[in-house]
């Protein structure tokens, strides 16, 4: 894809200008906003009642959309807390309206999802927000909570990784700079009852139903971040769609996983292990500085961006969808290597 877009940079579609430099009013913009949407919904497999729209703002802007389109003065909605971003979501979402934690893993350190049968939902409650995968945490929902309410979904980090039951959702979202594309562009899906009834008293951008009205032109879109993200899309098809990218991932972590169970406890992986993420491998070793030693070696092997996120430390492997079965074998190798090399 990075091929193609460079090939394609200062002249796009035989217009002598770059992408970026067309209107997105221009008919050839819009054959690829079109192209991004058409391949979105055949990628989704979503059905024809979800309308999909391209907002700009990432998923955190999507923290506050979804409380001020879904929740009337009367009703509530129920947050499951299970990592730093349920736990981002579910504060800006109390900014909104009135929102509640149906579960909070904090007692657990966030090192688990909740099981089907222990989130709490009250009377009243509008819907059930849920992250499918804690990017930070490295926790993955394998099922989803046993509840009669609609679901409302962060799906950022294992986005078009997994197969959703659509019927249990009014709203899907997520940023696609994880697996679909360049930063700068959510894409959400929303129930078309839900663009039906919505709220009039919000400014344009804030509601869905603007931006699903003007085919996600209503305003300058993030040209950029659609088109590169058609382009993954036909990847992501050619690959087998949504259960190639599972199946992908699946084999991916497995790799990671197993040079961790089979290290003596050298490296240790601190989740649940039916909730391990395929998306972000975390793991700890026996000592910080060896950590840092860990980093520093991986770094001169040309392996980055392996260091925890900085609220929790120790060490993550990203395998987002951009990321080839060679590197992370290449990744499982320098592992094996450093535990024998530092064992011995
Ligand atoms: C699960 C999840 N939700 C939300 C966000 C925030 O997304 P954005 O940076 O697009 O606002 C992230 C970013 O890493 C994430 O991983």
């Amino acid at each position: 894809v990075l091929e193609e877009v460079q090939r394609e940079w200062l002249d796009f579609a035989g217009t002598g200008m770059s992408l970026i430099e067309l209107s997105h009013r221009s008919a050839t913009y819009e054959r690829v906003h079109d192209d991004a949407l058409r391949r979105m919904r055949t990628v989704s497999e979503a059905p024809d009642d979800f309308e999909i729209v391209f907002i700009q703002g990432g998923a955190t802007l999507q923290f506050s959309m979804v409380p001020l389109n879904l929740l009337a003065a009367e009703t509530s909605a129920g947050y499951v807390v299970s990592g730093s971003w349920g736990r981002r979501a579910y504060t800006d979402a109390k900014a909104h309206g009135q929102a509640y934690a149906a579960w909070d893993g904090a007692k657990d350190g966030y090192t688990r999802m909740p099981w089907p049968d222990e989130v709490s939902i009250r009377d009243g409650t509008r819907y059930l927000h849920i992250t499918t995968n804690e990017t930070i945490e490295g926790i993955r929902m394998p099922y989803l909570p046993e509840v009669e309410v609609p679901m409302v979904a962060d799906v950022s980090s294992d986005y078009l990784a997994r197969r959703l039951p659509w019927d249990r959702f009014d709203l899907v979202y997520g940023g696609v700079q994880k697996n679909l594309g360049p930063a700068g562009l959510a894409v959400v899906f929303v129930r078309q009852q839900i663009l039906d009834n919505s709220r009039s008293d919000l400014g344009s951008f804030l509601r869905y139903q603007w931006h699903a009205a003007g085919r996600s032109l209503a305003h300058t879109p993030a040209m950029f971040s659609i088109y590169v993200m058609a382009k993954v899309l036909r990847l992501i098809e050619e690959q087998g769609g949504v259960s190639g990218l599972e199946a992908a991932s699946t084999a991916k972590a497995g790799l990671i996983y197993e040079v961790i169970d089979k290290s003596d406890g050298f490296y240790s992986s601190p989740v649940e292990r039916a909730h391990r993420s395929h998306m972000n491998v975390v793991w700890r070793m026996p000592s910080v500085e060896l950590e840092a030693d860990f980093l520093a070696a991986a770094e001169k092997q040309k392996l980055i961006g392996l260091r925890g996120h900085r609220s929790i430390g120790g060490c993550r492997a990203s395998l987002y969808a951009g990321m080839g079965m060679d590197s992370v074998e290449t990744l499982a190798e320098f592992m094996e290597d450093f535990a024998r090399q530092t064992t011995v």
